[in-house]
């Protein structure tokens, strides 16, 4: 993709800031940092107005929890569509880790989010939303 330059006029204290968050999060230049937030910026945008988006759910439960896995199982079958793949790590005896790449509708992929973390016996649960290049809605 071509790439443009141009100048940017920062007060002296947001260009520490800048450089700051340059160094704390290894980015090789300025250029590859304000990358990152104008994409997190349209990431978020795109979440927000219900677009065609990608991302992934990140489950960690226990799975002797009663009847837990089942209702995981139901509400997923329930966004069949939007669900890409599902990965399932036992991380302990007891411990589960699941990985479900989703796209779809941003709303209905919240939606799914949500109900999945808010189950009994999830210990941890968050949603990663990135995105989809392409015009592609199905
Ligand atoms: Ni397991």
């Amino acid at each position: 993709m071509a790439v443009s330059r141009f100048g940017v006029s920062l007060e002296n204290d947001l260009l520490e800031a800048l450089d700051s968050y340059v160094l704390e999060n290894n980015f090789p230049n300025r250029s590859q940092a304000i990358r990152q937030l104008i994409e997190r910026n349209i990431v978020e945008k795109k979440w927000q107005c219900n677009n065609i988006v990608a991302g992934a759910i990140i489950l960690v439960y226990d799975h002797h929890k009663r009847d837990l896995i089942n209702k995981l199982t139901s509400i997923q079958h329930d966004y069949y569509k939007e669900i890409l793949a599902v990965q399932h790590f036992h991380i302990s005896e007891s411990v589960c880790l699941d990985i479900i790449a989703i796209k779809g509708q941003s709303h209905r992929l919240t939606e799914l989010s949500d109900k999945l973390i808010a189950q009994k016996g999830v210990r941890h649960g968050k949603l990663v939303m990135t995105k989809t290049d392409d015009q592609y809605k199905d």
